[in-house]
């Protein structure tokens, strides 16, 4: 192993803490955390900036074969940058939220995402969240969560977070939630699924702290392990 470093895979549907998550695990063991959902919607911002729709599948193809997604660990969280412009917030709104899911539908938008995702995880020492990370992105990966929570309390989280955001609602949030998750899981290429060495971690009832200490210690035990 690398300096005894270890890669681990946080999969799970919308709203499940798995960003909060990641990121708290990631800063415990002193890793690098990446955040796959944010290049699928660093993506989805820069498309729908062009006016490309996700059933335009070549353009989309063409549009992102020079495009540059980088993730930079900054002072208060990840920064996401798209050909160097900083859309950390922008991809958060819910004109992006509500369509990414369809973007993440193509192939070779995903083929060419999941490619730098193993590139980033190369030298170990990486917390990465996202849907298919413990089934395709890395299916070697030494420790492996799939979390969940019920639709209604992911609901109150997401709400929770984008209260900033005017005019909208629970039942708006709820329904975006419902909706992604079932195309997440119903999508042909590498849908959302629990890898089959996965641990599964209902977090309805656990604060975050209680959750990431369970993932850090599922991490030390491996290293002992092996
Ligand atoms: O985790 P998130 O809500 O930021 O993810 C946004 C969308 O991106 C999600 O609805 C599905 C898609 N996604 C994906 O298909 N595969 C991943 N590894 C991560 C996200």
């Amino acid at each position: 192993s690398h300096n005894g470093k270890i890669n681990i895979a946080i999969d799970g549907p919308a709203g499940a803490g798995k960003s909060t998550i990641a990121r708290m695990v990631a800063s415990m063991l002193s890793y690098v955390y990446v955040d796959t959902g944010a290049m699928y919607r660093a993506a989805t911002w820069y498309l729908q900036n062009l006016g490309i729709g996700p059933e335009e599948v070549d353009k989309v193809l063409h549009s992102v074969q020079n495009l540059g997604i980088e993730l930079m660990p900054g002072e208060d969280g990840q920064k996401v940058l798209v050909d160097g412009q900083d859309v950390t917030a922008e991809i958060r709104s819910l004109t992006v939220s509500s369509q990414v899911s369809r973007y993440a539908q193509i192939e070779g938008l995903r083929n060419w995402l999941v490619s730098l995702q193993r590139q980033m995880a190369l030298r170990k020492g990486v917390v990465m969240d996202g849907r298919d990370i413990g089934t395709t992105v890395l299916p070697d990966a030494e420790v492996k969560v799939f979390m969940t929570a019920t639709v209604e309390e992911r609901a109150r989280r997401r709400f929770k977070e984008m209260q900033d955001q005017q005019g909208i609602t629970l039942e708006m949030i709820a329904r975006d939630i419902a909706e992604r998750d079932r195309l997440d899981q119903e999508r042909e290429v590498s849908p959302l699924r629990q890898a089959e060495d996965a641990i599964l971690l209902d977090t309805t009832h656990l604060t975050p702290r209680e959750v990431a200490e369970r993932i850090v210690s599922f991490s030390q035990s491996y290293g002992r392990e092996n």
